[in-house]
């Protein structure tokens, strides 16, 4: 009997006798009654759409914002569009899809891990959530949680470090705030996608334990905090099979043994047999990069002829309406052309950039810059114009627009990548911070005139920068551009230099030791100018820490070169994004570290680096004491923080376990904002599975009975405290 039931303004045909209120309130009741009522043609509809992008305009759906993608609903049953669009770094608008749309660019990822600040993650993922809920998008591709593995990878920019912990916590966060705004997130790209060289060919090949004890639990980190509506698979193969149709990583890994309740969706192009919808994955997302129509003409022809069975295509289409029930999708049509606050969003920003700002270096105090400075020349970086933002998918164009935009993608194939300047310049940043100071700028192509104009001034700044993006790999670690030279010039004509690094990855600085003071700004967004003023003149305290260690050089590396560098394609630039294409071979990506990622690798090779993990300078100072550790149950850790210096700030105290003859792994971290003179005591639980093994035979995390050494530390290499204790064997479920 079909009859209408009216619920709290939610009218959707009823083919069952589910009450009203159970529907209401349970997820799955709601998803079991649509998927009845659906009819066949309805259900496949929700497995697929395309890259509107890539569609002529009379192809587009009409009033629907244009995006990364869009899959049609089923109006009378209430079952929405899903309008999707990138990503972590805000709304982005790549190639100026909606011609002249702006959003409020977030600073990125690595900037964002920086702060250890879960709240601004939040706080950064609930802003960008809403623009994108106001411009007409209920589908948000964020969550890039890929471990930093190389330091040459072309997204580094847009994750969260090296380590775990970390990098599941912070995109934990953002995931929750960007959900808060009833819009699905995704987390990505599950998994191992951890380089753009040979991202859709190669293989990743790693035992199961390295994987658990890394990416993996980074992402299962990430997914209990944020709950994720939606995981997106990623291109790589994994073990030899291709993410987006492997049973290992959707369905054992997944489902089976983290109870994911959410929908795989697929990464634009990632797709390859229509029998990926047996293996885990639930929906075709950008179907016109891939070879084939796999989930939709495909898809049917399989389920006609007895290769897909029908039970696979209602498990998808339950999983992905469950999804629009649990984050309110479908209770909340959008309603494109919302205000936006861009004034209170980009403050946002800047607190966002200014607490993922990290002070390398200050010697003898240079920093925070007086006020009595009279004259300052910035020198490099398009500091006049704006802001360095990383390229790709996740390309947000700035409120105020590009100042200045280009191709940069380094192959014939790659022509959506560019590297644009936005938000506010940090030349106009320091002139609003020295008032009284005559600040000048040159772009430092010239390098004797820089050094010329750096001997008159009280103060030089250099702002040095390395463009990262999508669809490419650094070829290596330097600077480039010949900004060594001008920054050693520089230094050599003024001892008072500071170097502002808008980078997207660790860069290797020959000259480090010839300038006194060294800001890591990464590319920092909207506001990523005053946020540079604000910290160099000491309106704000840097408190930030790298998420990623800064190795001497590339011999220092597991990998001395990057996994499949030398594999040249057609036209000989373009990396093997286009692998398949462009008829590169196969091959295997080997990373021989294992889970034993970044600083984890330099501690076990006892490595000293440029700049280890978890460094941070402030300019005050901090004091830690009255270590406290209790190993009975639960791995607890108390200590108290000191500031010892003049000025408020925050610290964030890093707390690592060592077992004998491992390397150390983060297990915990607190972030106390104190004023001069202040204490308090923090403490910290730590996650059994951070310090444990993973043992892939019996499928169980197995914390080994023994002594465990406990290290308080302002990062990976600056031990304060230290305390053994003994934990006794435990083992716990994947
Ligand atoms: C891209 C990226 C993914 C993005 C998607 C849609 O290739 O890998 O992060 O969300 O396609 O643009």
């Amino acid at each position: 009997m079909r009859k209408t039931i009216s619920l709290a303004g939610i009218a959707f045909l009823s083919a069952t006798t589910v009450s009203a209120q159970e529907r209401a309130t349970n997820p799955d009741a709601r998803a079991n009654a649509t998927l009845r009522a659906m009819s066949q043609e309805e259900k496949i509809r929700m497995l697929h759409g395309p890259m509107p992008s890539m569609l002529p305009p009379g192809k587009r759906l009409p009033g629907v914002a244009i995006g990364a993608g869009y899959v049609e609903g089923t109006q009378r049953l209430r079952v929405p569009n899903l309008v999707m669009t990138d990503a972590s770094l805000g709304v982005s608008n790549l190639n100026d899809l909606r011609p002249g749309d702006v959003a409020t660019a977030l600073p990125s990822g690595l900037s964002l891990a920086s702060t250890w600040n879960p709240d601004i993650a939040r706080q950064g993922g609930a802003m960008i959530g809403g623009e994108a809920r106001a411009k007409g998008f209920n589908v948000m591709l964020v969550g890039g949680v890929n471990l930093v593995r190389d330091p040459r990878g072309g997204r580094n920019f847009e994750y969260l470090g090296e380590d775990p912990l970390l990098a599941g916590t912070m995109v934990g966060s953002q995931i929750s705030g960007v959900q808060s705004n009833r819009i699905i997130a995704t987390i990505k790209h599950f998994a191992l996608n951890d380089q753009e060289t040979g991202r859709n060919i190669a293989s990743v090949e790693m035992d199961e334990a390295a994987m658990r004890e890394s990416d993996l639990l980074a992402f299962q980190i990430g997914i209990e905090k944020g709950d994720p509506a939606s995981v997106m698979c990623a291109y790589n193969r994994v073990g030899g099979v291709f993410a987006c149709e492997n049973p290992f990583l959707l369905n054992d890994v997944l489902r089976r043994d983290w109870g994911y309740k959410g929908f795989v969706m697929s990464d634009w192009g990632a797709v390859h047999s229509s029998e990926a919808i047996t293996k885990g994955l639930d929906q075709q997302n950008g179907e016109n990069l891939d070879a084939k129509p796999y989930f939709s003409t495909l898809l049917v022809e399989a389920l006609a002829g007895g290769r897909v069975p029908q039970v696979a295509v209602d498990t998808a289409v339950r999983r992905i309406l469950r999804a629009t029930y649990t984050t309110g999708v479908a209770d909340h049509p959008l309603a494109p052309g919302q205000a936006i606050d861009y004034e209170a969003n980009g403050a946002v920003a800047l607190k966002a950039a200014e607490e993922g700002i990290v002070l390398l270096r200050n010697e003898g105090g240079v920093l925070p810059l007086a006020q009595t400075a009279r004259s300052i020349v910035v020198i490099g970086g398009t500091a006049d114009l704006g802001v360095l933002s990383g390229g790709g998918s996740s390309h947000v164009r700035p409120v105020g627009g590009f100042k200045k935009l280009g191709r940069a993608g380094r192959g014939a194939a790659i022509t959506w990548v560019k590297r644009g300047y936005g938000g506010t310049p940090p030349l106009d940043g320091i002139r609003r911070a020295f008032p009284s100071a005559a600040v000048t700028y040159l772009d430092g192509k010239d390098v004797p005139a820089a050094a010329a104009a750096a001997k008159a001034a009280q103060v030089a700044i250099v702002i040095g920068e390395k463009f990262a993006s999508e669809a490419d790999d650094n070829v290596d670690i330097s600077l480039g551009q010949g900004q060594d030279a001008l920054i050693e010039a520089v230094s050599a004509a003024n001892p008072k230099t500071v170097v502002v690094l808008q980078v997207g990855n660790p860069v290797a600085m020959p000259w480090r030791d010839k300038v006194p003071a060294i800001l890591a700004a990464w590319y920092p967004g909207q506001r990523g100018g005053d946020a540079i003023a604000h910290v160099l003149s000491g309106k704000v305290n840097p408190s930030g820490h790298l998420p990623v260690t800064f190795p001497a050089s590339e011999a220092q590396l597991p990998n001395p070169k990057l996994p499949g560098a030398d594999a040249q394609l057609a036209d000989k630039e373009t990396r093997a994004v286009y692998g398949l294409a462009a008829g590169l071979k196969p091959f295997n990506i080997v990373y021989p570290e294992g889970s034993d990622v970044g600083y984890r690798w330099f501690d076990r090779k006892g490595l000293k680096p440029l700049f280890p993990f978890g460094h941070g300078l402030s300019y005050t100072s901090f004091r830690y004491s009255d270590l406290k550790v209790t190993g009975k149950g639960k791995l607890k850790v108390r200590f108290t923080v000191t500031n010892v210096g003049a000025m408020p700030g925050p610290d964030v105290p890093q707390v690592c376990v060592v077992r004998p003859g491992k390397a150390k792994r983060l297990i915990g971290w607190a972030k106390p904002m104190l004023a001069p003179g202040a204490a308090r005591e923090v403490s910290i639980v730590a996650d059994p599975r951070v310090l444990a093994d993973f043992d892939a035979k019996t499928r169980r995390w197995v914390v080994r009975a023994g002594t465990y050494r406990i290290e308080v530390s302002h990062s990976a290499t600056e031990t304060a405290l230290k305390a053994d204790t003994q934990l006794s064997r435990q083992t716990l479920a994947p």
